[in-house]
């Protein structure tokens, strides 16, 4: 590692020690040695099951641990073998597909697109797609699709692809990424064969062409790997054995979509790892994870705060909110347990729901994730002529000023009411703090099912729907 300390993220419980309705420092102290065993269980256990080639026990299965070293070991293979490393080969696969469309359909649904569109929403330029080939560093825009049946969806974004030309550079034409674990997924299956047959048309009779444009990832069998084969398809990708969906984002399914924007994938990877490290290293009470897990279990278990809101303040970190409303609820959601997620944007929805938060039930924990230094540069309000709007007071003013009002104002107004509240900060929206931020929160997803006894792999009760919907297709 070789990035200065200052670009770690931290997590700042304070806002939750709150006599009456929060917890007191003595509480996390004391859940400690539960939460340093709930470790222990994780690197202890489960990653050497993981590793080896043993059975693994009924109550442990499934066990979907392989997300948790994917960092180093990419890094590592890059590093020491790169012609021959997967991450050699998702770069390789980015540029060349870069380099012949302007346009890549991301088909997936769940796991299989959620942590590529929280990618490219925090880590991008806002209006990215909408953006000049030049402003893009000359990567594709990317769309996602394949994550609905939503006929004027799809129709819409087929209607712009087929008004992209295939010409001889192949500057307008498109490509399909299309991800799904299992390879049967409904939604996403539908989507493929419609933009497969769209693709197709465009190519005319060329299936060398088609089979370079369509790049799947999927596991090891299942009916999009035979489609994958019967195409032809220039490249594949896996999806490891023991990488669940949910926690696949550091694999081809989050890495090829980040590699096509152009984004540092080292980077992301790295923060990962130097969240592992701290995560393996720290003890509880400097351990961001295992803080973080014990101030939302104990307000939980204590106070019933059963609604988890993520309240992210920065629109670039919405989709991150969407991801981790997943990540949790289908881990933990099981056996009638498990708090519900909700990601809420501010200030824009301090106008929605914060009426809600402020004096609602009290059934939440409201986690901030504050940004602490914006990319661009700061946007002063400005004097104007027309100061009917008496802003001319606030004119040297900037949006980051405002926003860090706005932020401390609500957490004020929390505080008082005895709302709990808990912060994350991050240095700044960047590859390297996503990358951080995401594996904390899976660690963390982790850590906490081992510690209420939840298995956070699997998710057996997305099977019901699937199952009806099926028979009610056929007819039965
Ligand atoms: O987290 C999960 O495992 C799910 O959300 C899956 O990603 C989702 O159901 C899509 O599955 P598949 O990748 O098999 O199409």
């Amino acid at each position: 590692m070789n990035r200065p300390e200052r670009e770690f993220l931290t997590y700042d419980p304070r806002g939750t020690f709150l006599p009456e309705t929060g917890i007191a420092p003595a509480d996390l102290a004391q859940l400690a040695p539960r939460l340093a065993a709930a470790r222990r269980e994780i690197l202890e256990v489960d990653l050497p099951l993981w590793n080896s080639s043993g059975a693994v026990p009924a109550e442990k299965q499934p066990l979907d641990a392989g997300f948790h070293e994917l960092p180093e070991r990419l890094l590592k293979a890059y590093t020491s073998d790169r012609r021959q490393s997967e991450l050699h080969h998702i770069l390789g696969t980015a540029h060349r597909l870069g380099e012949t469309v302007d346009r890549v359909v991301v088909l997936g649904i769940g796991g299989s697109y959620m942590g590529a569109r929280a990618l490219m929403e925090a880590c991008c330029q806002p209006y990215y797609n909408e953006r000049s080939r030049a402003a893009r560093g000359g990567h594709p825009r990317l769309y996602f699709e394949g994550n609905n049946v939503d006929n004027d969806a799809s129709q819409g974004l087929l209607d712009l692809l087929a008004s992209a030309k295939l010409t001889a550079s192949g500057e307008d034409g498109w490509a399909i990424v299309v991800a799904s674990k299992s390879g049967g997924t409904l939604e996403t299956a539908v989507a493929l064969r419609q933009f497969l047959a769209a693709l197709r048309k465009s190519h005319g009779g060329d299936a060398k062409g088609l089979a370079e444009r369509v790049v799947p990832i999927t596991g090891s069998s299942g009916r999009l790997r035979e489609l994958a084969q019967a195409l032809g398809c220039a490249d594949t990708f896996p999806v490891p054995e023991g990488v669940g969906g949910r926690f696949s984002v550091f694999t081809a399914v989050g890495l090829l979509p980040a590699a096509l924007l152009g984004l540092d994938v080292v980077a992301l990877l790295e923060g990962a790892a130097a969240m592992n490290e701290h995560f393996r290293t720290a003890p509880p009470g400097e351990n961001v994870v295992l803080d973080y897990v014990g101030v939302s279990h104990l307000l939980e278990e204590r106070r019933g705060a059963t609604i988890r809101l993520l309240s992210v303040w920065s629109k670039a970190l919405e989709s991150v909110g969407l991801w981790y409303d997943q990540l949790l609820a289908e881990s933990l959601g099981k056996h009638e347990r498990g708090a519900t997620p909700l990601t809420v944007v501010n200030t824009r929805d301090l106008h929605s729901r914060a009426q809600q938060h402020q004096e609602g039930r009290r059934d939440k924990l409201i986690t901030n994730v504050i940004v602490e230094s914006w990319r661009t540069d700061p946007l002063a309000v400005g004097r104007s002529d027309f100061d009917q709007d008496r802003l001319n007071d606030l004119a040297d003013k900037t949006l980051p000023e405002i926003m860090d009002a706005a932020i401390a104002g609500t957490n004020e107004a929390y505080r008082h009411d005895g709302r709990p509240t808990a912060d994350i900060r991050l240095p700044c929206v960047d590859e390297y703090t996503v990358g951080q931020l995401l594996q904390m929160l899976m660690l963390a997803t982790v850590v906490e099912g081992r510690l209420i006894g939840i298995n956070p792999y699997g998710q057996p009760g997305v099977e019901k729907y699937k199952q009806n919907m099926n028979r009610i297709l056929k007819g039965g």
